[in-house]
């Protein structure tokens, strides 16, 4: 990866900044030279107005990026958008097209770091290391309770075989799973390293796990709904480490309700962007379907954490000044980056 100084002395207004991003981004930006203004708040149409004297704007996943926000960005004569994220649903392109923004995005900074997230949620919901943390320190020794079955020899149906979906295949594959995947592109590579290529039902009808790994878009909204959970195998294992609303939170609850659905792994809510990356511990949560959620004995929720390793963040990082010194400076930039360059 290139590291050339900038000539350009530009700021970059960070949204929804944590501590750990101002860790990594000021260590990296020795070798680019950017300013920042880092706001902890999240972008969005009251916060937008905090934008002075800025080129580029860096967001995250749960900021509002619509396009009314967009509108008031082109107006404080914003002319890029960089996510230091994959993701980008948050973000109203064609609004951006119109304006003349450039957006940009890291889309594969550690496939790895969420493959790894994915296989730790399946692994504790199954054999309730988390249970079992707690119960030894208590010097209860007993095992009723944490009886979990062996991942050799199940099926695991994954849904979207990109960067994420095609690491996690591997790691299940050294696991001993059968595993079946769905994507709207067959990948051959990976068909011959085992992996099965099925129709949609077929992964909710064949499938012991079921991990999602396809992006949020308007044909992937709900896939888990009440229709598609009544296909799957009873005491079925879902994981989602990809985006909340691919799953129809009230369905899963009646899914969990019923024992249709047996374990419940989410990295991601749909609801999300009120809750994650904040302590919420003193505070009454009012959001009543989270709270179901976590009072089940069967379902784990992480906070959004699944890309939250030391090598993830020093991509982003880099990355996201890659792409943003080479917009600025009218130059090209990776295809899979570019969103609109
Ligand atoms: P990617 O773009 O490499 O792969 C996405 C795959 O989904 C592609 O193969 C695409 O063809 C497929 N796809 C698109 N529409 C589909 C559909 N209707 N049905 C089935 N497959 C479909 O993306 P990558 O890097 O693998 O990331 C996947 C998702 O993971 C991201 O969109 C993002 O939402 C989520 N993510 C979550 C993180 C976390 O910390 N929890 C971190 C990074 C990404």
């Amino acid at each position: 990866m290139k590291n050339t100084k900038l000539s350009l002395n530009s700021k970059v207004a960070f949204f929804s900044t944590q501590a750990y991003d101002k860790v990594f981004f000021e260590k990296y930006n020795t070798d680019f030279g950017f300013e920042f203004d880092f706001f902890e708040t999240q972008l969005n149409e009251q916060t937008v107005k905090l934008i002075s004297n800025t080129d580029v704007v860096c967001v995250f996943v749960n900021d509002v990026v619509n396009a009314s926000v967009i509108k008031e960005l082109a107006e404080r004569k914003v002319k890029i958008i960089a996510l230091r994220c994959a993701g980008f649903n948050n973000v109203d392109l064609e609004t951006a097209k119109k304006m003349g923004i450039r957006v940009c995005r890291v889309p594969a900074y550690s496939p790895q770091a969420v493959a790894e997230h994915a296989m730790a949620m399946i692994l504790t919901l199954n054999r309730k290391t988390h249970k079992a943390y707690n119960r030894v320190r208590e010097q209860n020794f007993s095992l009723n309770g944490l009886l979990g079955f062996d991942l050799h020899g199940k099926t695991v149906g994954i849904i979207g075989t990109g960067n994420i979906g095609k690491a996690f295949a591997k790691i299940v594959t050294g696991f001993g799973c059968k595993v079946l995947a769905f994507d709207i592109v067959t990948n051959i590579e990976m068909e011959e390293e085992g992996v099965t290529f099925v129709p949609l039902e077929n992964i909710f009808k064949e499938s012991d796990i079921i991990s999602l790994h396809c992006p949020l878009n308007e044909k992937t909204k709900y896939i888990i709904d009440e229709k598609s959970l009544s296909l799957m195998k009873n005491n079925v294992m879902i994981i989602n480490t990809s985006r909340g609303a691919l799953i129809q939170t009230s369905d899963v609850i009646q899914a969990l309700k019923q024992g249709k659905v047996g374990y419940l792994g989410i990295d991601v809510y749909e609801q999300e962007e009120k809750l994650f990356f904040k302590d919420h511990s003193e505070d009454i949560i009012q959001d009543d379907a989270i709270q179901r959620l976590m009072s089940f004995p069967n379902v784990l929720v992480t906070a959004h954490q699944a890309f939250f390793t030391d090598e993830a963040l020093t991509q982003i990082a880099l990355v996201t000044f890659n792409n943003i010194e080479s917009l600025l400076a009218q130059n090209d930039i990776d295809n899979k980056a570019a969103l609109l360059a």
